[in-house]
């Protein structure tokens, strides 16, 4: 049965960036012909958010806010989904963190390429032979959907995290940033030298998505009409 179309609800993804795009709309859409997915590019909207938050939820929750607040008046019902990633280093007390982006030490106003963040983690852990580390995801929804005859307003984090060690050099030239130095405990392999369809089968931010999915289908069927499904859910 055809979706009624004033319940529906867009979920605006807040990020430029192409693949988590590519990757987030056939998740999110298959969970319910209710939800439909849009970017900021295709609403034709350009916004710099600064990260100005300490923790990647702070961040997240940040970005989903602003997006929520920029948006929501636009939209019977809508949902802002926001992430935040951080390589968190137990050696380096947690470092880089919510600063991974920004890592290696540049001039001002010049952020760091993926190559300078990387050889200032080899650096900094030179002779450290407590390599161990981990990826974490928090992605932050913030959200007004249908209840009943009214809509109920919500904030919602989930977390997706992996373990794995800082190689002593580069492995692998597949994927992005860190990833030729994260070698993932349960494969023995670095993220580099995964394929990207093995790598997001099971990354920290396929594992925070799978969870903010599962989360936000409870959320949106314990507050409204249940989400009828054309799709089994995964
Ligand atoms: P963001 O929050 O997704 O923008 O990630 C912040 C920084 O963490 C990026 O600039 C990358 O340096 C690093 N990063 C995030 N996700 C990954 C990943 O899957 N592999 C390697 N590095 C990543």
């Amino acid at each position: 049965m055809p979706a009624p179309a004033d319940n529906l609800i867009t979920i605006v993804l807040a990020t430029g960036n192409r693949d988590k795009v590519k990757e987030l709309r056939p998740l999110l859409e298959k969970i319910s012909p209710l939800f439909k997915v849009t970017t900021l590019k295709e609403l034709g909207i350009e916004i710099e958010i600064e990260e100005t938050e300490e923790t990647l939820e702070g961040n997240a929750l940040l970005k989903a806010r602003a997006i929520f607040n920029l948006l929501s008046g636009q939209f019977p019902f809508m949902i802002a989904l926001a992430d935040d990633t951080g390589l968190e280093v137990d050696s380096l007390q947690g470092a880089p963190g919510v600063y991974s982006a920004r890592y290696a030490p540049t001039p001002e106003g010049i952020a760091p390429t993926y190559e300078d963040n990387v050889s200032h983690l080899l650096n900094s852990l030179n002779g450290i032979t407590n390599r161990t580390a981990r990826f974490r995801t928090v992605i932050a929804l913030k959200g007004s959907v249908p209840s009943g005859d009214n809509s109920f307003g919500f904030e919602h984090t989930a977390e997706g995290v992996v373990s794995g060690s800082i190689t002593t050099e580069k492995r692998g030239n597949q994927g992005f940033g860190y990833d030729p130095l994260f070698l993932v405990h349960s494969t023995a392999r670095t993220y580099a030298e995964m394929s990207m369809t093995e790598k997001n089968s099971l990354s920290h931010r396929a594992l925070a998505l799978k969870k903010a999915i599962a989360d936000l289908k409870d959320i949106v069927e314990s507050h409204s009409t249940p989400l009828t499904s054309t799709h089994e859910h995964q």
